[in-house]
C-alpha cells in the first residue's frame, strides 16, 4: 500500500482542504512537513467548519497528526489552535498529535521582523502573511534557531536567546521598531514549555515504525510549488521547499516512502500576495472568478488575484515536484462562460517560451499565449461521474491533462466531499 504526498501545484489555495480531508479519512497518519501557520485549510465536516493552520487535517477525523521537523512552529499559535479545535469538540491529547523535537520555533521577534521588513520594502513588498515564517527559517539556516527540544533545557534556552536577541534587536532597532527584553521572552517560553513538550518526540522513529507496519501515511503540503523557495517565482515565494521531496527531509523518512505524489490545481488560477502572474485577469471575468470561487485568503482574508489556467506553470510544477496525478478543483466556477482560455506558452520579448525562466525581469514581462476553448452551458456543480459533465467540460479537462503531461486522477465539482470524480485512488499507487 502506497503512501501519498499531496501538494499545491499553483500558488496555493487550490482547494486542498477538501481533498486532504478526503485523503485523510483513508490514511492512518497525517504529516505536515514544511511551512507553518501561514497555511490555511478550511474543512467542512457535517455542520462544523474547522479552520486549520498548523495542525494536520487528519486530527479532525480522529487520525494521528504529526508535525515534522521541516515545519516552523509558533508555540503560542499552536496552543491557540489546539484550544480552538477543542472548543469545537475535537480533542487533541498528546496521543493524537506528535511534534518533531528538532523543529524550529517561531518566536515573537519573527513576526515583528517580518512586518518591519515588509513595511520597509514599500511597493516591492512580497505580501507575506506577516507571521514570521521567513525570519524563522533564516534563523534555522543560520544555526541560531530555538528548537522544540531546547524548551526542556532552561540553560540552553537562555544562552540561545542571548544570541537570538543580539541579532534581532539590532535589526529591529535599525528599523526603528521596539526591541525585546530577554527576561520576558524567556519567561513566556518557560511558561508554555511543558504544554509543548508533552507533544514532542523524535517523530522519525514513529514514522519508521509506521512505514514498516504498512500504515498509510499522508504527507500534507502547505503553500504550493510556485511558492517554493527554489522552484517558485523567487523572491515572491515562501521560505521553505514546498515540493514533494521535502516530505522526506521535513519529516525524517526516506524518499522512497513518500509514495504517490498528488498535485492539486484549480481549474483556473489564483494568487495572494505580490509577484508575477502571467495569466492574471484584471477585467470583469477575473472579478467574476473571484466572486464565484469565493477567493479570499483563509489566513489573510485578502482578495485573491484570479486568472486563466496556466498550463505552462502547472507543467513546470509537475516536472520539478514529480507530480504523478492531478486533483483538479473548482471546475464549477467556470460554468456558463462561453469561452475559456488556457495559457500554453509565454511571449518574453521576441521569444516564445514554454517554461517560466528564473530571471525576475523575464518573469515580470512574460505575456501569456492562449489557446481558446469552447465553454459549456450546463452545470458541472456536484457532478460525480464523467457522464454528468457537459462534453466541453470533459474536453477542457482532457486538454489540461495533455498540456501539463499528467493525468487528472481526481476531479472536485463542489465544496461537498462527495462531489468528486475519482479516477484513481492515490493510495493504490
Ligand atoms: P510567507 O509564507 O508568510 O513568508 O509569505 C510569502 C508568500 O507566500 C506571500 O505571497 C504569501 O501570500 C504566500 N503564502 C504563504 N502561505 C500561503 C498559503 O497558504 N496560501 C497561499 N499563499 C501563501
Amino acid at each position: 500500500m502506497a503512501n501519498v504526498a499531496v501538494i499545491g501545484a499553483q500558488w496555493g489555495d487550490e482547494g486542498k482542504g477538501k481533498v486532504v480531508d478526503w485523503l485523510a479519512s483513508r490514511a492512518d497518519i497525517v504529516v505536515r512537513f514544511q511551512g507553518g501557520h501561514n497555511a490555511g485549510h478550511t474543512l467542512v465536516v457535517g455542520d462544523q467548519t474547522y479552520k486549520l493552520s498548523l495542525l494536520p487535517s487528519g486530527l479532525v477525523r480522529g487520525k494521528l497528526g504529526i508535525i515534522g521537523n521541516g515545519v516552523v512552529i509558533d508555540p503560542e499559535a499552536l496552543l491557540a489552535e489546539i484550544a480552538r479545535l477543542e472548543s469545537q469538540g475535537v480533542r487533541v491529547p498528546p496521543e493524537r498529535l506528535r511534534i518533531a523535537e528538532n523543529a524550529a520555533l517561531i518566536l515573537p521577534m519573527h513576526p515583528a521582523i517580518d512586518r518591519a521588513r515588509e513595511a520597509a520594502r514599500g511597493a516591492l513588498s512580497i505580501g507575506t502573511t506577516g507571521r514570521g515564517i521567513g525570519p524563522a527559517y533564516e534563523d534555522k539556516a543560520a544555526r541560531r534557531a530555538i528548537r522544540v527540544a531546547d524548551l526542556a533545557e532552561p540553560e540552553t534556552l537562555s544562552l540561545k536567546l542571548d544570541e537570538l536577541l543580539r541579532h534581532h534587536n539590532t535589526l529591529l532597532a535599525g528599523f526603528g521598531q521596539p526591541t525585546f527584553e530577554k527576561e520576558a521572552v524567556l519567561a513566556g517560553l518557560l511558561a508554555l514549555a511543558p504544554r509543548i513538550l508533552a507533544y514532542a518526540e523524535p517523530v522519525w522513529q514513529r514514522l519508521d515504525e509506521a512505514r514498516r507496519s504498512g500504515r498509510r501515511i499522508l504527507f500534507e503540503g502547505a503553500q504550493a510549488v510556485m511558492l517554493d523557495v527554489d522552484h517558485g517565482t523567487y523572491p515572491y515565494v515562501t521560505s521553505s521547499n514546498t515540493v514533494a521531496a521535502m516530505a522526506a527531509a521535513g519529516s525524517g523518512i526516506g524518499p522512497a516512502a513518500i509514495g504517490t505524489v498528488l498535485g492539486i490545481a484549480k481549474a483556473y488560477c489564483t494568487r495572494v500576495g505580490a509577484g508575477p502572474f502571467p495569466s492574471e485577469l484584471t477585467d470583469s471575468i477575473g472579478t467574476m472568478l473571484g466572486d464565484r470561487g469565493n477567493e479570499f485568503g483563509t489566513v489573510t482574508g485578502r482578495r485573491r488575484r484570479c486568472g486563466w489556467f496556466d498550463a505552462v506553470l502547472v507543467r513546470q510544477a509537475v516536472k520539478v515536484a514529480g507530480i504523478q496525478g492531478l486533483a483538479l478543483t473548482k471546475l464549477d466556477v467556470l460554468d456558463g462562460l462561453s469561452e475559456l482560455r488556457i495559457c500554453v506558452a509565454y511571449r518574453i520579448g521576441a521569444d516564445e517560451c514554454r517554461y517560466l525562466p528564473a530571471a525576475p525581469g523575464a518573469q515580470a514581462t512574460a505575456r501569456p499565449i492562449y489557446e481558446s476553448l469552447e465553454g459549456w452551458n450546463g452545470s458541472t456543480r456536484g457532478a460525480r461521474s464523467w457522464a454528468d459533465l457537459p462534453a466541453s467540460a470533459v474536453k477542457y479537462v482532457r486538454r489540461i491533462e495533455e498540456l501539463v503531461e499528467a493525468p487528472v486522477t481526481l476531479l472536485s465539482t463542489s465544496p461537498e466531499r462527495d462531489d468528486t470524480i475519482l479516477v484513481r485512488d492515490p493510495f493504490e499507487g
